[in-house]
C-alpha cells in the first residue's frame, strides 16, 4: 500500500487525479492540497466525491512525508516548489508542463522564460507509458505529457518509428479540444455565453505542445516539422487530434494495419479504431469520457501520399491523471491497468 498525496488537488486534473486514486486498491490518499480552500472538506469543490472522502484540503506549507506525491500545480508554479517537494516523497509524478521538454534551451522560446533549475530536468521521465515503459518503471521522477500532446503523439508515433513518414514535410496537426483542458480558473474565454456552442481557433500556430511532439517523435536524432493548431470547441471533457502525414512511399492498408498492430497490440489503453461502417468509424472523443482510453484510426488519401491520423482521448484521463495513474502502477510494478479500468458510457 503506497500513501500516497496530491498537491493541486482542487484543480481539475488534481481532482481527477484524487478520483481515482480514492479507488486504487494498492494507494492510500493521505493529503490534497489547496492554498485557496485549505480547511475545507475536497468534497466540497469536488462534488462527484461526496461520501467518499472526509479528507479536507491543506496548504501544501503543511504536507507531510509520502511515499509518492502527485503534482497538478500550474507551470511555473511546479518549477517554484519542486525542490521542496521533491524533499517530501521518493517519487513525484508531476503533471504540468515544467520538466517535459528535454532541452533547457526550448523554455524561453516555449514558455517565454528561461528554466528556473534546468538541472533537474534530467532526473525526469517524459511520463506516456507507451513510449517510455521502460524508463518509468525504475523513475523517482516521472512528468506527465501535455493533453493534446499526449493525443497527437499517440495518434503519429509508430508511423515515425516504423520509418514510413516523409520527414522533410511537416506533419500537419489539427487538435480540437474541450473546456477542462485550460483548468478550473475563469476567464472570458471559459465564460459560458463566449464558450458555448463555439468552435473557436485559439492557437493557430505556436502552442507549446509543438515542442514536446517534436521531441517525442525525433527518430535518430531527427526532429520533424511540425504544424499544430489548436481549436476550441463546445465541449468539457474530450481532444481529437486530426494528423496529416506524408508518406515516404504509398502504402496499403494493411501495411498501416500491420504498423499500428505491431505498437499497440500489447497495449492496455490503446485500441485502432477504423470500421467499414455504422456511425462510429473513427475515434471519438465523447463516448471515452472518463476512461483512460485513446482511441486512434487512420484514411490514406487515395489520390496523394497523405495519410490522415485521427486519435481521440479525455484529456483529463489519459491526457493527465490517468497517464500518472498509469505510469505510478508501472513505477510500482502493479498491473498497469490497477484503477483505471473504466470502459466510459454509451450513450452519454
Ligand atoms: N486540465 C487538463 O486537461 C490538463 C491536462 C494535462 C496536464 N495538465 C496540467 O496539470 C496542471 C493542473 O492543471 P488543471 O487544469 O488542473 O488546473 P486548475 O484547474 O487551474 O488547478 C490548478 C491547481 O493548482 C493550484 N494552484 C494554482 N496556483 C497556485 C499557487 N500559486 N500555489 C499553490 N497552488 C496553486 C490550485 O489550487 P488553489 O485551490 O489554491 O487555487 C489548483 O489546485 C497544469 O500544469 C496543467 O498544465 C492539465
Amino acid at each position: 500500500m503506497a500513501d500516497v498525496s496530491v498537491v493541486g488537488g482542487s484543480g481539475y486534473a488534481g481532482g481527477e487525479l484524487v478520483r481515482l486514486l480514492l479507488d486504487h486498491p494498492a494507494v492510500a490518499v493521505k493529503q490534497v492540497t489547496s492554498e485557496r480552500h485549505a480547511g475545507k472538506f475536497v468534497r466540497s469543490v469536488h462534488p462527484n466525491l461526496r461520501k467518499r472522502t472526509d479528507l479536507k484540503f491543506v496548504s501544501i506549507d503543511k504536507l507531510v512525508p509520502c511515499d509518492v506525491l502527485f503534482v497538478a500545480l500550474p507551470h511555473g508554479v511546479a518549477m517554484g516548489r519542486m525542490a521542496t517537494l521533491r524533499g517530501l516523497a521518493k517519487t513525484i509524478v508531476d503533471l504540468s508542463a515544467d520538466y517535459r521538454l528535454r532541452d533547457p534551451a526550448a523554455y524561453p522560446k516555449w514558455y517565454g522564460a528561461p528554466h528556473g533549475e534546468p538541472e533537474r530536468l534530467a532526473e525526469f521521465v517524459y511520463g506516456i507509458p507507451e513510449l517510455h515503459r521502460d524508463e518509468i518503471r525504475g523513475a523517482d521522477a516521472i512528468s506527465s505529457a501535455g493533453c493534446m500532446a499526449t493525443t497527437a503523439i499517440l495518434g503519429l508515433y509508430p508511423l515515425y518509428r516504423a520509418g514510413v513518414v516523409d520527414t522533410s514535410v511537416p506533419v500537419f496537426i489539427e487538435a480540437k479540444t474541450g473546456s477542462s483542458g485550460s483548468g478550473g480558473a475563469p476567464g472570458l474565454g471559459s465564460h459560458h455565453p463566449e464558450r458555448s456552442g463555439v468552435v473557436r481557433s485559439f492557437k493557430p500556430t505556436g502552442h507549446r505542445h509543438s515542442a514536446e511532439i517534436a521531441q517525442e517523435l525525433t527518430v535518430d536524432g531527427v526532429a520533424p516539422p511540425v504544424a499544430f493548431s489548436a481549436t476550441a470547441i463546445d465541449a468539457v471533457r474530450g481532444i481529437l487530434t486530426t494528423s496529416h502525414v506524408t508518406l515516404r512511399d504509398p502504402l496499403t492498408d494493411k501495411e498501416v494495419w500491420a504498423i499500428y498492430r505491431a505498437a499497440y497490440k500489447d497495449e492496455p489503453f490503446m485500441r485502432i479504431v477504423k470500421e467499414a461502417g455504422g456511425i462510429h468509424r473513427y475515434p471519438e472523443p465523447k463516448i471515452l469520457s472518463g476512461s483512460n482510453w485513446c482511441d486512434v484510426g487512420f484514411e490514406r488519401d487515395p489520390d496523394s501520399k497523405r495519410l490522415v491520423v485521427m486519435a481521440a482521448l479525455d484529456n483529463l484521463m489519459k491526457g493527465a491523471a490517468g497517464q500518472a495513474v498509469q505510469a505510478f502502477n508501472i513505477r510500482c510494478g502493479l498491473d498497469e491497468t490497477t484503477g483505471l479500468t473504466f470502459p466510459g458510457l454509451h450513450p452519454i
